[in-house]
């Protein structure tokens, strides 16, 4: 009898904590949805305020995540990297437009304004109260060089956190691939491999180079990409 009542109890709370769980799942699912939909909005905004006519933000993304797997990283550090990849270069939205749209080579005082988007695009994230801590840090890392030359910090190596040294690598790669003001036609594939395999180790890390190759060209051959 005693055994019974305590079945009786136990299944009311089982159902009691099951009805709380997905009561609670109901509530926190529609606001996870706004997060990434306003998140892909400023990606797509900042585009947009580039000139950019491709999605460069959400290529970005993709191509990291596809490299992030491949190194083994975890689900919630690909999930800040497509985070930090469609926010990339949000600061850009306060700069001024003709510094992004222009096809002229920057004199001093517009390059040193220009390579302040990094930081404010991590201001502007940090303010916002952003669900994920390590966004703004990412984002303030994406134009760092593997040999110390980049900005703002002019890390090195592996100072550079790896999900800005993927960052650095599919930004350029994006870029290569789409029309830009200082270059009116997108590079070829052979091209690309060709200016990826110069800047390994200068402007890129040598291993992500190699990765990228692995993965994009086999998915090139089989006619993917
Ligand atoms: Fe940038
Ligand atoms: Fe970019």
């Amino acid at each position: 009898m005693l055994i019974n009542i305590f079945n009786v109890i136990l299944i009311i709370l089982i159902t009691f904590v099951t009805y709380k769980y997905f009561a609670l799942r109901e509530k926190s699912a529609p606001s996870l949805d706004r997060t990434m939909n306003y998140i892909n909005g400023f990606g797509a905004i900042a585009d947009r305020v580039e000139g950019y006519d491709s999605p460069h933000a959400m290529i970005m993304a993709d191509m990291a995540e596809k490299i992030a797997r491949e190194k083994g990283m975890s689900e919630d550090e690909i999930i800040s990297l497509r985070y930090a990849a469609i926010l990339h270069d949000i600061g850009e939205i306060l700069l001024p437009r003709n510094l992004l749209k222009t096809s002229e080579k920057l004199d001093e005082e517009n390059l040193f304004l220009l390579r302040t988007h990094p930081l404010l695009g991590e201001l502007q994230l940090r303010n916002k109260d952003f669900p994920y801590d390590e966004v703004p840090t990412l984002v303030r890392w994406h134009h760092e060089r593997f040999d110390g030359t980049g900005y703002p910090d002019s890390l090195k190596g592996e100072e550079i956190p790896l999900s800005c040294r993927i960052l650095a690598l599919v930004d350029a790669v994006s870029a290569m691939k789409e029309e830009r003001p200082y270059r009116k036609k997108a590079m070829k594939m052979n091209e690309i491999v060709k200016e990826l395999d110069l800047k390994s180790g200068i402007q890129f890390d040598p291993e992500l180079v190699e990765i990228w190759k692995m993965l994009f060209l086999k998915a090139q051959t089989g006619g993917e990409n």
